[in-house]
């Protein structure tokens, strides 16, 4: 492990004003996107609107990088050249997902835990080889009846610090990424406790498996009530609370936190991220790793149509901008066009 480089990659990737795209969807998560605009989820419609957001000009002013799904990283374009060249001549970082998905749990079947271990080492390996920078796992945590239980917090956790520990090892930039669900009916409050207690376990478990913090980032949840629960938390609240819950639990070392947006429109996960920069500043850069967030509007623009290429890269570069504002505490509702 050369820990220089990996902290070097890390800090890199949130340098001042930027963040990540995530856009590794799964090939059927991508069918659900692609549904929305009454699309087919062919191999040619996933690859012209990934290549629409690559080949935007000037995202990398806002975009350090890239997260792909597997099918991305090797697959090229109409006129032969590899995606992931269009982000390396950027200046842009591959990113790779290397889980194999969330599963229900054996002695718990309504709750979920990520597989993928199996020869993770050695695809992490070939991913670098390939130009990948940096890898992501997701582990679910989902509020509901007597649920999360202690078991599968801690089963994710330990998951999360075996994957990081072979990224590492790899050379790769682990994103750690456990995701406290907004489904559900419960309040802020129980999001704040839930996500203390597994943020905690995940550091408690990064520690145990000697992961590197520095060569690290945080992909966490922010702290909000569910979809169903009839009293939303208002903006401050959210910042505020998601701002407690990482200080209570993510150790100084780790060079950055960059938020998923879950669910949250794509102002909504401006606004908050904007709101937690304003407040004060912090040990780690407080940044963004969106998917839908920075995708709804410019998959609408695109429509399922190369004729609607400038549309999509305007409102790419438009929802790029308004997030890395974002990072700065810049960011004003006033911006939108
Ligand atoms: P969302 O921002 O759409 O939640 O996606 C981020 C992500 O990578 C989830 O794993």
């Amino acid at each position: 492990m050369n820990k220089e480089k990996l902290a070097a990659t890390a800090s890199a990737i949130v340098a001042s004003g930027k963040g990540i795209l995530a856009a590794d969807e799964s090939t059927p998560t991508m069918g659900k996107r692609l549904a929305l605009i009454g699309q087919e989820n062919t191999e040619a419609n996933r690859r012209d609107f990934r290549q629409a957001l690559f080949d935007t000009d000037g995202m990398e002013h806002f975009i350090s990088g890239v997260i792909l799904f597997e099918e991305t990283l090797e697959q090229k374009t109409e006129d032969g050249r590899r995606l992931s060249e269009i982000l390396e001549s950027k200046g842009v970082f591959p990113g790779i997902k290397v889980d194999k998905g969330a599963h229900p749990m054996e002695n718990s079947p309504s709750e979920k835990l990520t597989k993928g271990l199996d020869g993770l080492y050695e695809r992490c390996v070939e991913y670098y080889s390939q130009g990948a920078r940096f890898a992501k796992w997701r582990a679910v945590i989902t509020i509901g009846d007597g649920i999360p239980t202690d078991g599968c917090i801690r089963a994710n956790a330990s998951a999360l610090a075996k994957y990081a520990k072979a990224c590492q090892d790899a050379q790769l930039v682990p994103i750690v990424e456990p995701e406290v669900l907004m489904d559900g009916d419960h309040t802020i409050e129980t999001c704040y406790e839930i996500s203390e207690k597994t943020f905690k376990t995940v550091f408690e478990e990064l520690e145990n498996e000697g992961v590197y913090l520095p060569g690290i980032l945080l992909k966490p949840n922010m702290v909000v009530s569910g979809t169903e629960c009839s009293t939303l938390g208002d903006m401050i609240a959210v910042a505020e609370l998601t701002v407690k819950c990482l200080k209570a639990s993510v150790p100084e070392e780790v060079p950055g936190i960059v938020f998923l947006s879950g669910g949250q429109s794509e102002m909504e996960a401006t606004e908050h991220l904007n709101a937690m920069n304003n407040m004060g500043s912090y040990p780690w850069a407080l940044s963004f790793s969106y998917g839908r967030a920075l995708q709804q509007s410019a998959l609408h623009a695109w429509n399922g149509d190369n004729a609607n290429l400038e549309t999509t890269y305007a409102t790419f570069y438009h929802r790029a901008e308004m997030n890395s504002k974002a990072c700065l505490g810049d960011y004003s509702p006033e911006l939108e066009i």
